[in-house]
């Protein structure tokens, strides 16, 4: 009945009875570099849909078009079906990652204003960065297209600030996917979790994402459980 009509590193979509919705589901594989390192995280999965939802709730409620309709189970969400758009949205406040790596920023530093970064959605060709001129010459958006995006990533960036420091979590950077419903309307999509955030804690700036796994800092799955708690508490 359900069919498996995508499946990506930590998620697989499947049809459902109804053609305008999709299954979404969780799973524990954990990769990283581009697939090059691949492990689990136990109860990964759960907690990262559980996170996901309640993000996607928030910012519905503050007037986000988001893909999120329900969860349904532990790790699995009822989605909108969307055709996404393969543009990757990274958006940062805190110097870490690839800023650091490629550009030689100092970590830990905040940015006087956030930067928005494009990447295309490819494994194949391991997602590079790339500019706006080049999403309009691939046809993957066009301008007011992508004027849309920037401005709901940026948007979507204050509400979360605000979100995760009432938990005592600072922001440092996240990337964002978004999707085009059966109307054109470009709506969030994909998930919000410690796989796609960078999260530290705001005190100590221990790290509590996906970095731990990249870095094999330990306690992967105890991190993630910890902002879990605080994000569904
Ligand atoms: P980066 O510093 O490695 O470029 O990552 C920036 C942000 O994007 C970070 O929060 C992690 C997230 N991210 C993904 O969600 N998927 C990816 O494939 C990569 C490379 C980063």
């Amino acid at each position: 009945m359900n069919k498996l009509i995508y499946e990506g590193k930590a998620k697989q979509i499947y049809t459902t009875d109804d053609p305008d919705i999709y299954l979404q589901k969780f799973k524990d594989d954990a990769t990283a570099f581009n697939g090059l390192k691949k492990d689990k995280i136990s109860h990964k999965g759960e907690i990262n849909n559980t996170i996901s939802s309640v993000i996607f709730e928030y910012l519905a409620s503050k007037n986000i078009p988001t893909h999120f309709l329900k969860k349904i189970s532990d790790d699995e969400m009822l989605v909108k079906k969307v055709d996404i758009i393969k543009v990757e949205v990274v958006c940062r406040n805190v110097a870490a990652g690839s800023l650091v790596k490629k550009f030689g920023f100092e970590e830990g530093k905040d940015l006087e204003k956030p930067i928005i970064e494009y990447y295309l959605k490819s494994d194949e060709l391991g997602d590079p960065l790339f500019t706006d001129e080049h999403i309009y010459a691939l046809g993957l958006a066009n301008k007011s297209e992508l004027d849309v995006i920037r401005k709901m990533a940026l948007f979507i960036n204050d509400l979360l600030l605000k979100f995760f420091k009432e938990k005592n979590i600072r922001l440092v950077d996240f990337k964002l996917e978004f999707g085009k419903d059966k109307n054109n309307n470009i709506i969030l999509a994909d998930e919000i979790s410690p796989d796609t955030c960078r999260l530290w804690d705001m005190e100590t700036n221990k790290k509590l994402d996906k970095d731990r796994f990249r870095f094999d800092l330990g306690e992967v799955e105890e991190s993630y459980l910890e902002i879990k708690n605080r994000v569904a508490g």
